[in-house]
């Protein structure tokens, strides 16, 4: 399984030059693997819709080493924006601003913002450093299945339709990166839950924060799209395995547990869980390796174990509604 990525794993090096010549690599970021291109090259980019299968209504997030490299993309910002540079960047907090004319309608999908992230990923970082242009990078899946926190996701579901990956070893956070926006008002908004949360926001800004993933019907941030990030094999969610299990009774079940069970009494399913002790910081960083772990066992359906909403759980929450279909409503 492991044997054939060899072949596809690049050094920083040759990543800037395939990048400079309008290829496409996959790169490693605290949060998920990135598929990036040049955004200032429109064949580039089209290439990235092309090679995930994704929608062009969906829009990219343009990735950059500071902020001194990103001005020129974005119009008049807020001062919120300032404080939660200070605080937050480089890190996994995408800020949606008002976009500028170098902004191409292919990356914003003709929204008047852009989506702009400066990644704390050494690897990421060092790329930057070295090219004189941002990098357009959605998560490294086809469109709609788990996203890659380990180079041999990217490899196994992309390998053939990209130019090369770096390898960065697995993803610290795990899961996308919180995105954050200003309505017409100056409100804040969280339009996706990550691994900073609307609380820390808060604080930050001395403000309220309006946690709205979900909430619209309007694409505004189609990672909201509600069946995104699923795996294969049918997934179910539910906070009480032990009641729901008896609805597949005859299926080979994956169970995916939030805390690994001491005993447990399916020892004729598979078992897997996110964390040994429910650490919402270390579900966070399995959450996606273990569904993609389970989705590649010989399992006909997965159960997954809801966790509690509160902080990051909030995000991870999200992840999993999106997952997979919950049998509790
Ligand atoms: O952590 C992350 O953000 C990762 C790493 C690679 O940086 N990237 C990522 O990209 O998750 P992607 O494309 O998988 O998700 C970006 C989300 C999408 O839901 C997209 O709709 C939203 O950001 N987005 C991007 N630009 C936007 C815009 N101008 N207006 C509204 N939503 C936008
Ligand atoms: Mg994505």
């Amino acid at each position: 399984m492991y044997f054939c990525s060899v072949g596809k794993i690049v050094s920083v090096q040759k990543a800037v030059e395939i990048l400079k010549n309008g290829g496409l690599v996959a790169i490693p970021t605290e949060t998920v693997y990135g598929l990036a291109a040049n955004a200032l090259n429109e064949d580039a980019v089209q290439n990235i819709f092309k090679s995930k299968g994704r929608p062009s209504n969906n829009p990219l997030i343009l990735h950059f080493y500071q902020w001194e490299d990103a001005v020129s993309f974005v119009g008049k910002v807020p001062d919120d924006f300032y404080k939660l540079y200070a605080y937050f960047s480089p890190g996994p907090l995408t800020y949606l601003l008002p976009k500028s004319s170098l902004v191409s309608e292919k990356i914003s999908a003709k929204n008047t913002t852009v989506a702009i992230r400066f990644p704390q990923h050494p690897i990421a970082q060092e790329l930057l450093k070295n090219i004189d242009f941002p990098l357009a990078a959605p998560s490294a899946n086809p469109s709609g299945y788990i996203s890659p926190t380990q180079s041999f996701h990217v490899i196994q579901q992309l390998g053939d339709k990209i130019d090369g990956v770096v390898e960065g070893g697995e993803c610290t956070k795990g899961i996308e990166s919180t995105i954050v926006g200003w309505d017409e008002w100056g409100n804040v908004l969280v339009y996706r839950s990550g691994t900073i949360t609307a609380k820390e926001i808060s604080e930050v800004l001395q403000k309220d924060v309006k946690v709205v993933t979900g909430e619209h019907k309007k694409i505004v941030a189609p990672g909201m799209l509600s069946k995104h990030y699923s795996p294969k094999k049918p997934t179910y969610i539910t906070a009480n395995v032990n009641q729901k299990i008896h609805h597949f009774s005859e299926k080979k079940i994956g169970i995916i547990w939030q805390i690994k069970p001491d005993v447990t009494m399916f020892d004729n399913c598979i078992n897997l869980s996110f964390s040994e002790n429910g650490d919402l910081k270390t579900i966070a960083k399995n959450l996606y390796s273990t569904m993609y772990q389970m989705d590649n066992l010989d399992v006909d359906i997965i159960l997954i174990e809801k966790c509690l909403e509160g902080d990051l759980g909030l995000a991870i929450a999200d992840r999993l509604s999106r997952a997979g279909i919950n049998l509790d409503i």
